[in-house]
């Protein structure tokens, strides 16, 4: 495979080739997912909601997200490491967010950014990208901005908003982002704008002609056992490994059959003087 990067990214959509991408939020499941020969690692703020059981990502602050890709970023090799901006840290201030964005590349070894907004944040979205910063642009459903719309509906149902919508995921490329996410929005629009961008459109909940594709790991796994969106896949179902296996440990603590003498240490001879 070899080491992934935003040049990449642009390749594999000039050939074809579908981006595969996945979150990760901690050391020993980025090394997993890395390893399983991933494209690319988000580092997301829905840490927010399966690591920390926040109702939003709102709560989510820089330290936290900062935690989180440095813990990953010791795992990964080959994936391209891309890490979100949390609320508040990106948020029509270009300054203030442009510190923000170096402070998170400095301090994890991210490989790209990615921020929710399209038009109302060209202006931060700019400085980072002049700053040699790359960007992921996201669009279509912003949980950031859940308070604005009143839920997670699906996104860009009217018209105006398909619009408004198009128009952002072209004013993203051209301010230099090197791909889009676009969440929870209608299939033949996401094709539509798949098309006629020239940077690489990765999808969730929006179907399957885009160029790539990105999970929340646990919600693939099967871990988050309260979310199951229809654009979630269950490829396992962990949840249930998980409490399988501690229902068995209770009892064999409670029957004294854990441990044995073989998991257990025995004073080792006395040496001869
Ligand atoms: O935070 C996240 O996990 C995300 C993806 C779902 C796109 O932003
Ligand atoms: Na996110």
């Amino acid at each position: 495979n070899g080491k992934v990067t935003v040049q990449s990214f642009r390749k594999m959509k000039e050939k074809g080739q579908k981006i595969s991408m996945l979150t990760a939020y901690d050391y020993t499941m980025a090394k997993l997912v890395d390893q399983a020969g991933i494209d690319a690692i988000l580092v997301g703020d829905s840490a927010g909601n399966v690591m920390a059981g926040y109702e939003t990502t709102l709560s989510v602050s820089l330290d936290e997200i900062i935690y989180h890709a440095k813990s990953v970023r010791r795992a990964v090799k080959n994936a391209l490491l891309v890490v979100d901006m949390p609320f508040g840290t990106c948020s029509g201030d270009p300054i203030a967010s442009l510190h923000n964005a170096i402070k998170i590349m400095r301090e994890t070894g991210a490989e790209a950014l990615k921020i929710e907004g399209g038009e109302e944040l060209l202006p931060d979205i700019s400085k980072i990208i002049v700053a040699g910063i790359p960007v992921m642009g996201h669009l279509g459903l912003m949980p950031q901005s859940v308070h604005k719309y009143g839920g997670f509906g699906l996104r860009a149902k009217s018209d105006m908003e398909a619009q408004k919508l198009k128009a952002d995921a072209k004013l993203l490329e051209q301010a230099g982002c090197f791909a889009v996410t676009l969440e929870k929005i209608p299939a033949a629009l996401a094709e539509e704008i798949a098309s006629s961008l020239t940077i690489p459109v990765i999808g969730i909940g929006a179907g399957q002609k885009v160029d790539g594709q990105v999970l929340v790991i646990h919600d693939m796994l099967g871990l988050n056992q309260d979310f199951l969106p229809k654009f979630v896949r269950s490829y396992a179902k962990l949840g249930e490994t998980v409490t399988k296996a501690v229902s068995e440990y209770i009892t064999d603590v409670k029957n004294s059959d854990f441990p044995s003498a073989s998991e257990s240490y025995e004073r080792p001879a006395q040496e001869a003087v």
